[in-house]
């Protein structure tokens, strides 16, 4: 097993990655809980003991549960079963489980105690590390939530087992991104190593930037067309799947605009197409609609805004010019 320390002073909590960890979940429940409120979905299968009094509340699948209307439902649902700020709250499920119920914990009672067992490669890389929680509004992703850090996250690796190929490539399109934020030796790793080492460098930048006052930002690297797309085309590209192809339309942008040469944008293809992901886009989309929602995207205060790699390495550019963004996407789709 693996230790992985997600440094945030007093709130500094660890990442357990490896073999059956979830069997760790007594271990890390808070000192003086009395009951855990576990969250899940039907499709994830993974039953976990937290050693307390429980019960386990099995929600919706997919983007359209992660939802306000989810958040009323668990926290409802816990007034009634009388759930305190000195119980916890136990996410079990891919991203949109750690989410939802990452933001219900934060609001209700004004916070109670967390801990994610995160069951998709992308949540345990990705999604459950870093506090980041919250549900969809019908106008976008992500557009309300709350900072709030977990107690303790048990990434487990035999459950990914039983994932659907699907959702582990998918899982695998965040992978690709850490190879541009200082994970270049990540496709060398066992499984085990390369998520501790995924959950290392996001720990790092978390650390450094907790409430994504700048350098977080990095970690929306190809996400911007992401969240258009997967808006866009009513989800049914996975989110891993849209950042793969996220990540080949930035480097493609930055190489338009000469903050990276050809060779760098090959990197990109090979890292994303080596995971066996896709590198262009999907026909048939309407590109004025996916550049009218990028022009939405949370981190577009002043102009179109993009997280581009460059000589300085990954960072944020805004004020984009709206031709070289529309070119690039003609440019990329299949042939
Ligand atoms: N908070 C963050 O920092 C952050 C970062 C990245 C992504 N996200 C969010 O994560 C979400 C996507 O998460 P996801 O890709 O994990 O999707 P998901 O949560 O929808 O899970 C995918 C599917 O796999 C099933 N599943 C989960 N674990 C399983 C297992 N072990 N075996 C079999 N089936 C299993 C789920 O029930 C679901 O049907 C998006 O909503 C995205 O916005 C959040």
């Amino acid at each position: 097993m693996i230790t992985v320390a997600v440094p945030l002073g007093e709130r500094s909590y660890d990442v357990l990655v490896g073999w059956g960890t979830r069997h760790r979940l007594t271990e890390v429940i808070p000192v003086g809980v009395r009951r855990a409120a576990v969250v899940t979905q039907a499709a994830v299968g993974v039953e976990v003991d937290p050693g307390v009094e429980h019960q386990v509340w099995t929600m919706g699948e997919g983007e359209d549960a992660k939802s306000l209307a989810t958040v009323e439902e668990l926290c409802r649902a816990w007034a009634r079963w009388g759930l305190t700020r000195t119980d916890v709250v136990v996410a079990v499920g891919g991203g949109v489980v750690t989410d939802t119920a990452g933001f219900a914990a934060a609001v209700y009672h004004r916070g109670v105690p967390l801990v994610h067992v995160p069951t998709t490669l992308l949540a345990q890389v990705d999604a459950a590390i870093g506090g980041k929680t919250g549900v969809n509004l019908p106008e976008g992703k992500n557009l309300v939530g709350a900072f709030w850090q977990p107690s303790a996250v048990l990434c487990d690796t035999e459950v990914l087992d039983r994932l659907p190929p699907r959702e582990y490539l998918s899982g695998c399109g965040e992978v690709a991104k850490y190879h541009f934020l200082g994970g270049t030796d990540l496709l060398d790793l066992p499984l085990d190593e390369r998520i501790a080492r995924c959950v290392a460098i996001k720990a790092e930048i978390v650390g450094s930037d907790e409430r994504e006052s700048g350098r977080r930002a990095v970690l929306n690297y190809g996400h911007t067309l992401a969240h258009a797309l997967e808006t866009a085309g009513h989800y049914d590209l996975r989110h891993g799947e849209a950042v793969a192809i996220g990540l080949v339309y930035a480097a493609r942008l930055a190489r338009r605009l000469g903050r990276i040469d050809d060779a760098r944008v090959d990197e990109h293809r090979k890292v994303v197409g080596g995971y066996d992901l896709p590198t262009s886009l999907p026909r048939g989309l309407d590109h004025g609609q996916l550049v009218g929602l990028m022009a939405r995207d949370k981190k577009a205060t002043s102009g179109l805004t993009f997280v581009l790699d460059g000589p300085r390495g990954v960072e944020t550019v805004a004020g984009v010019d709206e031709r070289h963004v529309r070119d690039v996407l003609d440019e990329m789709v299949a042939p």
